[in-house]
């Protein structure tokens, strides 16, 4: 297993391009296999994540190949309709094939993807969804059981506790795209992942509308066909990026980065003491003053991104102030606490929510990585800590970014691997 060893106090300098979004990619990547065609889908960032998705296409026969950041995708050879246990545990996105694969093939079984280490994490909202298009879904022995040969579209209320569901929304439109007449979907989420799906869905001849709002409107079609689409960038991995030139009091042209898709994440990297360029093709952040503090409660989008949590606790953790963050997505995503507080920072935790009392600076020590955004959080810790800092468990990291030592060593960082 490898580590990743970094050594503080180096601001980081420059541009960087940014990725295609993973949480994109995935989605549209399984929607390939609503139909029998070809498809090129370029812009997919090369993670860990990916390679899973790929893999769980070639056990459902579909044949996937990656050049660079294109990925060609044939789904005409034979479709199977199992996705193994083995595979959804290395990544619950993995449910993804669920709509597509019963409004295709009538048929689905799929394994329960369990929880996480950033909570319970329910699926109940896309069986729901596709139990209303006429699916008749069963959990027998860990696994989604799915059958909906004459899957008819309705109306869906797809809201839980916590608000709207991302990839409920995703499953549940992806669905529809072939169910017999007009499905509208109420509480959708809107997130700019969902728009980009639903702009491939819609390349592939679907007939959607309204996404990106909370009432999406799908009328079936008989057939899709393949197409050539480009993913969108990665918003979470330019706040990583936005947060890593911050919290080194650099300064990083994101190029790419798409600045209305992260408002919410701007107007607190601002309040927090931030100057944001907005350019023609990125945003460029630059940090000269000293971190003031500022709250957080993370929300649905347009709300500040539940994904953006853990590393702007880590720069928070060195402002001139005290500040609260409120977790209001998943219930357990503060695994990141412990360990920032081995680096130095002073954060109290209670029930969803950290009070962190800004401190002078934080120390390099060995730390582990827990899930994707808390161990981008510690590298983010890293890169300001005084001393040098390792992180270890970092495959966590290879799910979301790509090559993150080499690209934040392109910025300055002192950063590598190293095999533990
Ligand atoms: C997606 C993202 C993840 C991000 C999350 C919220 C992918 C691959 N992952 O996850 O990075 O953190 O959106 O922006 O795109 N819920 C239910 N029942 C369900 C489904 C969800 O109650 O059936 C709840 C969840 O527990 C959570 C909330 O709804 O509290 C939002 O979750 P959801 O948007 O579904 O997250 P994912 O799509 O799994």
């Amino acid at each position: 297993m490898d580590k990743l060893i970094i050594e503080g106090g180096h601001n980081l300098k420059g541009e960087i391009k940014i990725n295609g979004s993973k949480n994109s990619a995935l989605p549209i990547l399984v929607a390939t296999l609503l139909c029998e065609d070809e498809f090129v889908i370029e812009n997919v960032p090369l993670l860990r994540d990916i390679f899973t998705i790929k893999k769980v296409l070639e056990v459902l026969g579909v044949s996937v190949t990656i050049e660079g950041n294109t990925v060609k995708v044939d789904t005409r050879g034979a479709v199977g309709y199992e996705a193994p246990y083995e595979l959804v545990k290395q990544m619950r996105a993995s449910y993804y094939v669920l709509g597509p694969l019963l409004t295709r093939l009538g048929r689905a079984l799929v394994s329960l993807p369990g929880g996480c280490a950033i909570g319970t994490r329910p699926i109940n909202l896309h069986i729901q969804g596709l139990k209303k298009l006429g699916a008749d879904i069963s959990i027998t022995h860990g696994y989604i059981d799915a059958y909906g040969n004459k899957l008819k579209g309705t109306e869906i209320f797809l809201e839980g506790p916590n608000g709207s569901s991302v990839g409920a929304t995703i499953n549940v439109m992806t669905a529809a795209t072939l169910a017999s007449g007009c499905t509208t979907i109420e509480g959708a989420a809107m997130e700019p992942e969902v728009e980009d799906v639903a702009n491939f869905l819609i390349k592939c001849g679907a007939k959607i509308k309204g996404h990106g709002t909370r009432r999406i409107e799908i009328k079936g079609v008989k057939k899709l066909h393949g197409c050539e689409y480009k993913v969108i960038p990665d918003r979470i991995e330019a706040g990583t990026f936005a947060l890593g030139a911050a919290i080194s009091r650099g300064e990083v042209f994101l190029k790419g980065a798409s600045a209305s898709h992260l408002e919410a994440f701007i107007n607190k990297l601002k309040n927090a003491s931030a100057d944001i360029f907005l350019e023609k093709d990125g945003f460029t952040v630059k940090m000269d003053k000293d971190i003031r503090s500022t709250d957080i409660e993370t929300a649905p989008f347009p709300g500040f991104p539940t994904d953006m949590q853990a590393q702007f606790t880590a720069l928070l953790c060195l402002s001139t102030g005290v500040s609260v963050v409120r977790e209001t997505i998943f219930e357990d995503r503060f695994m990141h606490v412990s360990e920032l507080t081995r680096m130095g920072a002073d954060i109290r935790k209670e029930k969803d929510y950290v009070i962190i009392k800004g401190v002078p600076c934080l120390y390099g020590t060995r730390v582990m990585a827990s899930d994707l955004r808390a161990s981008a959080a510690l590298v983010l810790a890293g890169l300001s800590a005084s001393g040098t800092t390792e992180i270890s468990r970092i495959y966590h990291i290879d799910r979301g970014y790509e090559n993150i030592e080499k690209r934040l060593s392109g910025l300055g960082a002192h950063i590598w691997r190293q095999e533990e």
